[in-house]
């Protein structure tokens, strides 16, 4: 524990994986340990983290628009641009660590995956928006989709948002999408084990966190 107080280079760490998956609860809960280790740490998420990201937020989810893809990309990118000039960056410089309810691969995996970019025309974006800035480590969450169809139906009831209402094939393609990022980019991406109560998955995203904490390893 010590020796993770005394680390000063920050991380910058992402949740990803579909709807309904438990990242916020994640975050939250390693955003906890890790600040009960005494280190310095912003949690934030997407689309949003910043006032101006979030405002982005609200057009995106909003039910009244008809985004039309390429509409969409640039919302995120845009959002995204103002959350890493504005907030993660600043955060990252100062030796913090920064845990993020969602970054650019779910642009990848929606947007390219779901919504039919290409994903260099994401990266594109991503390059121009925010210096294409990854995160050093992506915890992917997957759990099966009857799961989480059940966790959904709960938490939304009839109210989902304007891409959580998308249709099934849309989140199928998304999933597949992911799964495809971890397979090309097996360094960064931790795939975790999304079934089970909080606490049991909170023990696997610990136990990957091993060796970015200085726990071993
Ligand atoms: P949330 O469910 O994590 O709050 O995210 C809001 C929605 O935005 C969710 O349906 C995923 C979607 N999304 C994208 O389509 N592209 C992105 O780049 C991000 C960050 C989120």
């Amino acid at each position: 524990m010590e020796e993770m107080a005394g680390m000063t280079r920050g991380r910058f760490i992402s949740f990803e994986g579909g709807e309904g998956v438990g990242k916020s609860t994640q975050a939250r809960m390693l955003v906890d340990a890790l600040k009960g280790r005494g280190l310095d740490v912003v949690q934030t998420r997407e689309p949003g983290g910043t006032p101006g990201a979030e405002a982005i937020r609200e057009l995106l989810l909003d039910n009244r628009f008809n985004w039309g893809t390429r509409a969409e990309a640039l919302l995120f990118a845009a959002a995204r641009s103002d959350h890493v000039a504005n907030l993660i960056h600043p955060a990252l410089d100062r030796g913090a660590w920064v845990v993020c309810d969602r970054f650019v691969d779910s642009s990848r995996a929606y947007q390219a995956g779901g919504g039919g970019w290409s994903d260099d025309a994401i990266l594109s974006l991503h390059t121009l928006g925010s210096n294409a800035l990854m995160p050093d480590v992506t915890f992917l969450l997957q759990a099966p989709t009857d799961a989480i169809a059940q966790r959904l139906h709960e938490r939304d009831g009839d109210n989902s948002d304007r891409i959580g209402g998308k249709p099934a094939s849309y989140h199928a393609r998304v999933a597949e999408h992911f799964r495809r990022l971890a397979a090309i980019d097996p360094e960064r991406f931790v795939l975790i084990d999304a079934n089970g109560t909080p606490n049991e998955v909170h023990e696997r995203v610990m136990r990957a966190m091993a060796p970015f904490t200085g726990e071993g390893g």
